[in-house]
């Protein structure tokens, strides 16, 4: 998507050749305009396969989540919360999640209620790193007796394992910008 690796190489800002700072349209301010085009490219890209149900995690994959709904005639969407409240109520699908960058593990859950079986679902992220966000996503969807149609992320780093490990669980991930590497602190995408 040009005109997400266009905002990219203007914006973003890379810190030891390793992580990419997108704060100025994704992860704290967000542009709607851009954000938008990102959930119609989604659904371009699963224009091929029914999606009855957006799943994705708090909080940088809603907004991109809500995009995508908006595309794809307002599918319901459900995020996976990282932290138990005192308003979680009832049963929910829980999995683990080891956190690369905060070297700490989590558990993410979904209420039973929004997560229901027999459907097909796309899982939406903003990163794809180690891909273990990811795995737990799926991990919940299959829970429930539903299938992954597809995972959709906004920007991956190939040079992460998180896109072999998905597909070697026999996922198909489409994301719109590809990082292969940095170079100077300057991303270089893939192709
Ligand atoms: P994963 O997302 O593939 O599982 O990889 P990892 O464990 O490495 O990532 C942990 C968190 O850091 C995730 O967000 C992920 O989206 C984010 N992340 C990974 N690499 C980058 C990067 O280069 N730039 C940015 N901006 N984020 C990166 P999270 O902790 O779930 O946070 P949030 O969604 O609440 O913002
Ligand atoms: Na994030
Ligand atoms: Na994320």
């Amino acid at each position: 998507m040009d005109e997400l690796k266009t905002r990219i190489q203007q914006d973003g800002i890379v810190i030891d050749n390793r992580i990419l700072k997108v704060d100025n349209f994704l992860n704290q301010q967000i542009d709607t305009a851009l954000i938008t085009h990102v959930g119609q490219a989604f659904a371009g890209r699963f224009r091929d396969c029914p999606i009855d149900r957006i799943v994705t995690i708090e909080s940088s994959g809603i907004a991109v989540a809500y995009a995508a709904s908006i595309a794809m005639a307002n599918i319901p969407i459900v995020f996976a919360r990282k932290k138990k409240s005192l308003l979680t109520q009832g049963e929910q699908y829980t999995a683990s999640i080891y956190s690369y960058t905060k070297e700490e593990t989590y558990t993410a859950s979904i209420s039973k209620t929004y997560l229901p079986a027999h459907e097909n679902i796309l899982i939406i992220d903003d990163f794809l790193a180690s891909g273990a966000a990811a795995m737990g996503m799926a991990q919940l969807v299959e829970q429930a007796g539903s299938t992954v149609a597809g995972i959709g992320i906004v920007i991956e780093k190939t040079f992460q394992p998180g896109r072999q490990k998905l597909e070697g669980a026999g996922y198909r991930v489409e994301s719109l910008a590809r990082i292969s590497h940095f170079e100077n602190n300057t991303p270089i995408f893939a192709e």
